[in-house]
């Protein structure tokens, strides 16, 4: 299969909203995508979080290759991605009525909900655990896929294990290349990182990962308290280990002043710096550092974060210092994916 002449450019200009996503795939591309599926194939497609790098989740061989591609250790569990709620129970059974509610508010969208799994799961997509992450991903060109498909498409991030999500065609290109049959081109992601994962134990929510539906929407869907990952006996998520989401270049997370004073400090080290003020005067003719002024707007910074990383990443400086982010429910996501990105192995 040819890979580069199979990028297919279905460019939209998205909203930093997750509506007003109208424009139709294109047919004929979304039935070759759903054909490299059935074959068991790889396909990259857009989600409204982060590309997804999918195969036939029902396909173990295809899941086997996916493994491979990515680096992902194979006892590390992925996401199903489904066409709608009415296939939940093809994966998972036992369902909680919380789990149902949650499926009612907010699919298709960027919450996954980790459920007891049915016998059809391979083991492969539960990295042997009796569970199964599942979501409806909200993206015209996934759910076209999903709809021709007809399966479910167990897809991770479309990155090598530990690095930065993708939420650009270009990005999944550039990390995976030709070592997957088809990128389909849906544009910048709009919600720009992870879907927020929700598990339960004794039908209390857990969240697994913050994402960009925050504990409070959650909790006002419920009307019930959720607890997160540091509190429970919760199982593996590979978003959760420390060292994940990370650049090549050292990240360091600090107050913009001490951003500041160390560009001082250190005029001739190259630095790329993503804060959320304008680069000030004092700065202007340090040409060493490379400063990226992020939104203020926790939906648009996070829309822009990874692509923002990656802009800095690839210049090679010698290290990367990003501004501490609000302490606001609407930040938790992105203080999460900072925070692991800033983790430096001792
Ligand atoms: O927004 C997203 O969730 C994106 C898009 C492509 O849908 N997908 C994504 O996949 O972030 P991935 O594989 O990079 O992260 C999925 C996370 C992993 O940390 C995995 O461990 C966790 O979901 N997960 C999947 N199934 C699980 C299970 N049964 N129990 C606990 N965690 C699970
Ligand atoms: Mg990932």
């Amino acid at each position: 299969m040819s890979v580069l002449s199979l990028i297919v450019e279905h460019r939209m200009s998205f909203p930093s909203s997750t509506q007003n996503l109208i424009q139709q795939p294109e047919p004929a591309v979304i039935a070759e995508a759903a054909a490299v599926l059935k074959r068991g194939g790889l396909v990259a497609l857009p989600t409204e979080t982060v590309y997804g790098l999918g195969a036939d989740a029902s396909n173990a061989a295809a899941l086997k290759h996916l493994y491979e591609v990515k680096g992902r250790p194979g006892n590390h569990p992925v996401i199903v991605h489904i066409g709608n709620s009415e296939q939940l129970s093809d994966w998972a059974q036992d369902i909680p009525e919380a789990a149902w509610k949650l499926a009612k508010a907010f699919w298709p969208g960027p919450l996954t909900l980790i459920l007891p799994r049915t016998p059809k799961v391979p083991d492969t997509v539960t990295g042997g655990q009796d569970t199964v992450g599942i979501r409806v991903p909200n993206h015209p060109v996934a759910l076209a896929l999903l709809r021709e498909f007809g399966g479910g498409i167990a897809a991770p991030s479309a990155n090598r294990f530990g690095r930065i999500s993708p939420t650009q065609a270009e990005h999944v290109l550039n990390d995976l290349g030709t070592d997957i049959d088809l990128i389909l081109d849906g544009g910048a992601c709009a919600v720009g990182v992870e879907s927020t994962i929700v598990s339960f134990q004794n039908g209390r929510p857990i969240i697994l990962r913050p994402g960009m539906i925050t504990a409070e929407q959650i909790e006002s869907v419920l009307g019930q308290q959720t607890a997160d990952i540091q509190t429970s006996s919760a199982p593996r998520v590979s978003g959760s280990l420390a060292s994940h989401y990370a650049p090549q270049t050292p990240v360091f997370l600090l107050e913009i002043d001490t951003i500041i004073e160390h560009c001082f400090a250190n005029p001739s080290q190259a630095i790329g710096i993503l804060a959320r003020s304008p680069k000030p005067e004092s700065l202007k003719t340090n040409n060493n550092v490379q400063w990226i002024e992020a939104s203020s707007d926790a939906a648009v910074y996070a829309q822009q974060l990874y692509a923002h990383l990656r802009a800095l990443d690839a210049q090679h400086l010698d290290a990367l210092y990003v501004e501490i982010v609000p302490q606001k429910p609407e930040w938790d996501a992105i203080q999460d994916r900072l925070k692991r990105a800033a983790f430096q192995e001792s």
